[in-house]
């Protein structure tokens, strides 16, 4: 009975804080630098523009896409973005030319092609924003900014009643405070 107990309190545990973050994070997405043609030296490609119709949020991926014989990816700050200078950059994004970088913090982020390839227009201004759940919504009322995310994630929520009964069954009663 103790080890039942045990298991569906880190169970319920793991569920209800997965479900917490997937509410107030979102689901982080991939977003593909300059679409389907990748990051390259193609002046097809304005990543200004791209930039500009992406909705990046804290905790998406960038992913890179590129022939790391010519290219790189390197984080740089704004004044380096601006004159395309690649040396005392901020990181090295560059591994095996498919490369993803998370997005933590909500700022711009810069990046650029060192090899002379910034000044055929191969950079990039990211920025990234505060996912809507967790920005303060004064306007509007928490119940109504969360509902989408929580009929989404009814399948959670089921798991969570799962759990919930399972304790109801083999509980002495304690934990469920923590869960009403
Ligand atoms: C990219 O597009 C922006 C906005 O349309 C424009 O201002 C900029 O000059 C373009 N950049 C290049 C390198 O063509
Ligand atoms: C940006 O980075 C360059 C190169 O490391 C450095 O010389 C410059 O002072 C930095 N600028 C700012 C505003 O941090
Ligand atoms: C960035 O990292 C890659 C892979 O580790 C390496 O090959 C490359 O020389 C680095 N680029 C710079 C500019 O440091």
């Amino acid at each position: 009975m103790t080890m039942w107990k045990n298991m569906t309190v880190v169970m319920a545990s793991v569920v209800v804080m997965g479900w917490l973050s997937w509410v107030v994070m979102g689901n982080p997405v991939l977003h593909k630098v300059g679409g389907s043609k990748g990051w390259i030296n193609n002046h097809d490609v304005n990543y200004t523009e791209w930039s500009a119709q992406e909705h990046v949020y804290v905790g998406d991926w960038l992913l890179f896409t590129f022939d790391k014989r010519y290219f790189n990816v390197l984080e740089v700050n704004k004044t380096s973005y601006e004159n395309c200078i690649d040396r005392d950059f901020i990181s090295n994004v560059t591994r095996g030319g498919r490369d993803v970088v998370q997005m933590t913090e909500a700022k711009t982020y810069y990046y650029l092609s060192g090899g002379g390839y910034c000044f055929h227009g191969m950079k990039v201004a990211v920025h990234v924003q505060q996912h809507p759940a967790m920005a303060p919504a004064p306007s509007m009322p928490v119940s109504a900014s969360l509902l989408p995310s929580l009929t989404s994630s009814c399948v959670s929520i089921l798991l969570v009643n799962v759990v919930y009964y399972v304790n109801f069954l083999f509980m002495d009663g304690s934990c469920l405070l923590s869960f009403s």
